[in-house]
């Protein structure tokens, strides 16, 4: 069985001192949790705060997102090098926040997943659908989609550095999360799509489900056998209800 992984997107939340009640409650549970890997990205600012505190333990931290670029005259950017600097091992690439506000087309979502691992990040790849689209029938058109932005790009060798996580954007943030069987289903779809490139790739690779998982639902969820764990919004804003799921992809792996 693999490891399970939770990764926590703490979005644009969070001030020092809850920054710090988080990461050191979370820090106490995780010693008691050692079967899956946990992961928080934190906004960019407090990534210093963040090294202080986890360098040396078992949680690794991440980027929410990265330029393109690794230096330049890019107005309120952040290099890719400068997370590796902070000690980042992690980045977010693709979220459909930065999607649908732009920031993101597939053709930019892939060239910085190029960029990510060519410094040694490991990207954590989002794709998924809106409403419109998953009530057009279109889920995995569009999945594919953006998936293949990255595997034109950077090849198997390249997809084979990165995490995926499928998220549905009408599960986020909405308190609707998919079902486990519709996760399952899309998870199991992506596998198959990569094991036609690669048996390998498509055992080893980690892929997430993400979208309203809850302390609740995960433990439902982390059971589907192609689930390898989930990448958590506003539920890592509680640290209780975060340590929740941290404890069921412990005791799922
Ligand atoms: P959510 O967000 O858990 O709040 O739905 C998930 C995400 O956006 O990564």
């Amino acid at each position: 069985m693999k490891r399970k992984m939770v990764i926590a997107n703490r979005k644009m939340h969070g001030n020092i001192p809850d920054n710090k009640a988080f990461l050191e409650g979370l820090l106490d549970e995780v010693a008691e949790l050692p079967d899956a890997d946990y992961v928080v990205c934190m906004p960019h600012p407090y990534h210093f705060q963040v090294q202080a505190i986890l360098t040396g333990t078992r949680i690794s931290w991440g980027g929410q997102t990265m330029s393109r670029f690794e230096f330049g005259a890019h107005t309120g950017s952040t290099s890719p090098l400068m997370l590796l600097e902070f000690g980042c091992k992690y980045v977010i690439i693709g979220h459909s926040e930065r999607r649908l506000s732009g920031y993101e087309s597939d053709e930019a979502s892939g060239q910085r997943f190029e960029e990510a691992i060519k410094v040694g990040l490991i990207p954590i790849f989002c794709m998924g659908e809106t409403l419109k689209e998953f009530e057009a029938g279109m889920t995995v058109d569009v999945v594919i989609r953006q998936l293949n932005a990255v595997i034109n790009r950077v090849g198997k060798e390249g997809l084979a550095k990165g995490i995926i996580a499928y998220e549905p954007v009408w599960a986020i943030g909405t308190g609707k999360a998919a079902t486990p069987e519709h996760a399952q289903c899309i998870l199991s779809f992506l596998r198959g799509h990569i094991e036609l490139i690669d048996e390998a790739l498509a055992k080893n690779i980690t892929i997430l489900y993400g979208g309203s998982v809850n302390a609740k639902n995960a433990q439902k969820l982390f059971s589907m056998p192609d689930i390898d764990g989930g990448l958590i919004g506003g539920a890592s804003l509680n640290t209780q209800e975060f340590i929740a799921i941290c404890k069921a992809a412990n005791d799922a792996s």
